[in-house]
């Protein structure tokens, strides 16, 4: 049986996870949402009201934290967190947490063991770049700020999240800059990524396109 190994980086609201899932699905590989497990520490931080600036405490609180995925649900110390994690408190916070290097090198570390000897698909931000640098596959997924906010508010109303387009605009931008411009892993395609601009491409389109090449 074939190893895949397939990273799928790109800024906010670009396609990457419900693309991921399917393409996981598809050649029933295991799926990783790496975002998920930043916002479930940045969760975790303001709801123990822990200080950003206090990074041993971050350290300890990361040392006894258990981050479990069952399908589309994310538990983190046992609790269901998957609606919480998604919401504007933590968007607004999670490019913090994810700028600090400690918490990278734990999440990496916990990463990369999910991936060893597992065929898997990834997406995040530095999947192609540092987590899954040997992958046989790297996309890089772009669409305009527009589309990504207008997409991002479309969930949010379908979910029946009370939002405002402007806010969520301004949100994505923010977290793109921060992540784009941070010191470790910033947001960045790696020098061997495809990098696709899905703006006008539809859910399927864009699956059809990257199972076109992983099958080639
Ligand atoms: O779903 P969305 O694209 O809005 O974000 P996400 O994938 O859930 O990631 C949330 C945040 O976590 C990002 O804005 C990054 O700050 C951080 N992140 C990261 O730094 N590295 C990753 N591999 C994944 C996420
Ligand atoms: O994971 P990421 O933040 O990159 O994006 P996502 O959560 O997979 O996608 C954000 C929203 O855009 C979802 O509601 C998708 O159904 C939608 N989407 C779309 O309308 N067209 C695409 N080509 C890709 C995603």
């Amino acid at each position: 049986m074939n190893i895949y190994k397939i990273a799928v980086d790109g800024p906010a609201g670009s396609g990457k996870s419900t693309i991921a899932k399917i393409i996981a699905k598809k050649l029933n590989i295991m799926y990783l949402d790496t975002g998920a497990m930043y916002r479930a520490i940045a969760y975790k931080i303001l709801n123990k009201n822990i200080k950003i600036e206090n990074i041993n405490d971050i350290v300890d609180m990361m040392k006894n934290t258990k981050i479990l995925f069952d399908k589309d649900i994310i538990f983190l110390d046992g609790i269901n967190v998957s609606k919480e994690i998604r919401m504007p408190n933590v968007s607004n916070f999670v490019s913090k947490v994810a700028s600090i290097k400690e918490v990278r090198e734990h999440l990496v570390k916990l990463q990369t063991n999910i991936a060893n000897n597992n065929s898997v698909i990834m997406d995040g931000r530095d999947i192609g770049t540092v987590v899954l640098k040997d992958a046989q596959f790297k996309f890089f997924l772009n669409a305009s700020i527009k589309e990504r906010a207008n997409r991002r508010y479309k969930e949010m109303i379908e979910k029946k999240i009370e939002v405002d387009f402007d806010n969520i605009y301004k949100e994505i931008s923010q977290r793109d800059l921060a992540d784009i411009n941070r010191k470790e892993s910033p947001l960045a395609k790696a020098s061997d990524a495809i990098e696709i601009d899905t703006s006008t491409m539809n859910i399927d389109e864009v699956v059809l396109k990257l199972l076109s090449i992983i099958n080639n």
